[in-house]
């Protein structure tokens, strides 16, 4: 069993997406064991995103990040890193998959709707970085 954390990014929840994205969660193998809305300061979406902090891109990623609200989530599932990966497609929504939610929904390469962990370890981080273990169902 793996977890990873997902955000569905302030562009999602404005333009209500967020029951179309957790729809394509619960019909995959993924379990949703935690989720919460809430919008980030600059200072936590600047933490959150801190290994890119010297990506040319950071501080229009952060400005955007705390833009609006997000809905955070911790999946669980077998492989569920790799699995919600393959569920949101790649990074830049022009080369994603059909049928994954970059490709179906996002307009931009910044705003592309959905984050997930890359490893096990940034996974460890990200959940911690917002849920304590009394916020997570067993
Ligand atoms: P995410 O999966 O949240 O991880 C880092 C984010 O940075 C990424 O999704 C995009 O929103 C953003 N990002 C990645 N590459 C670029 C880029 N080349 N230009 C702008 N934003 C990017």
């Amino acid at each position: 069993m793996q977890r990873t954390l997902s955000i569905i990014k302030p562009d999602g929840v404005s333009r209500k997406l967020i029951g179309k994205v957790i729809k394509k969660l619960e019909k995959s193998r993924l379990k949703i064991i935690a989720m919460k809305m809430l919008h980030m300061t600059r200072a936590q979406a600047e933490g959150f995103y801190a290994v890119h902090r010297e990506r040319p891109f950071f501080a229009s990623l952060t400005d955007f990040m705390c833009s609006g609200p997000v809905v955070v989530m911790v999946l669980e599932g077998e492989n569920a890193i790799s699995i919600y990966r393959d569920l949101m497609g790649a990074t830049n929504f022009k080369n994603a998959a059909e049928g994954t939610i970059r490709r179906e929904f996002a307009t931009d390469i910044e705003k592309n709707v959905v984050h997930g962990s890359d490893s096990p370890e940034s996974a460890a981080f990200e959940i911690g970085y917002f849920f304590n273990s009394f916020e997570i169902v067993k």
